[in-house]
């Protein structure tokens, strides 16, 4: 995924088109990653998703994934937070997805979930957020954005397709992950973190850093719903029924 930046070339246009380009990080962000956003729900796994075509078992292994970038990314966060770019969006209370995506697996691994799930398919975005974490913390900021401020907006949606399509219980196990405890105005949130990302003191060039950072993010989100795309190609028909608990040839035979 390959950002979109525009610069002005020189003449009269260029103080106009200098006027009309976002300063605020918040729309930078918002500008600057419009074309992955796109692409990203363009995903077939995605796209299958939204239709409420989910197996059970790849809903599980997106979980396991997601497990794993939000440790590193809270584990990076937890370092930082005292540094002066990160303090102003550090909420812990509120939006961090750890302990419930943890919740979640147990519910669909098991006490054991540890031992069956793996980092695999999350390793180079993992291996970016500790980077950034330890080398260029500022840039936490990006893939902070990316994942919080997506599951306060398309999480709702997918949640509910999610429920629906793999019967979950409507007391929301197995999907903590989209419940945010904390939040009562996933709306106003999201208005006070903008306006958090916007007070922060940053020169153009690390504004322009951490758009491209968010791009990035978003091209590692991808290749995580690549991999599970393909990993859902050889999920045989009888995985998706064990989770109605019978196996497609047991109810052919009315087991
Ligand atoms: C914003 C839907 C996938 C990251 C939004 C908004 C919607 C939405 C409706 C706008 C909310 C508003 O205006 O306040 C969806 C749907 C998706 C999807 C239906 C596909 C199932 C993703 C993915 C990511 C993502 C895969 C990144 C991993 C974001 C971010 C924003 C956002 C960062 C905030 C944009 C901003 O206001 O700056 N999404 N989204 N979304 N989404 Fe998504």
């Amino acid at each position: 995924c390959k950002p979109i930046v525009l610069y002005p070339t020189g003449g009269e246009e260029t103080y106009l088109l200098l006027a009309l380009l976002p300063t605020d990080l918040s729309e930078m962000l918002a500008e600057g990653t419009k074309e992955s956003h796109d692409r990203a729900e363009n995903c077939q796994f995605v796209k299958d998703f939204l239709r409420g075509r989910i197996k059970r078992e790849l809903f599980k292994r997106g979980t396991a994934a997601l497990y794993f970038v939000y440790s590193a990314m809270e584990e990076e966060i937890e370092k930082n937070k005292d540094h002066p770019h990160i303090a102003p969006i550090y909420f812990p209370t509120e939006l961090h997805r750890r302990e419930a995506l943890a919740r979640d697996l147990e519910h669909f691994y098991g006490e054991d979930w540890e031992s069956q799930v793996s980092r695999k398919d999350t390793e180079p975005y993992v291996d970016r957020i500790h980077e950034v974490g330890g080398k260029d913390p500022v840039l936490l900021v990006a893939h902070s954005y990316t994942r919080y401020m997506g599951d306060l907006s398309g999480g709702q949606i997918l949640k509910k397709v999610a429920q629906r399509a793999l019967k979950l219980p409507s007391t929301g196990e197995g999907l903590n992950f989209y419940q945010f405890e904390g939040i009562h105005s996933h709306k106003g949130f999201k208005q006070l973190y903008r306006s958090r990302m916007n007070e922060l003191e940053l020169d153009a060039d690390t504004k322009e850093r951490i758009v491209d950072e968010s791009n990035r993010a978003f091209g590692f989100n991808m290749m995580v719903f690549t991999e599970l795309e393909e990993i859902g190609e050889t999920i045989k028909e009888e995985v998706q029924d064990a989770g109605l608990g019978h196996s497609h040839a047991e109810i052919m035979q009315g087991g």
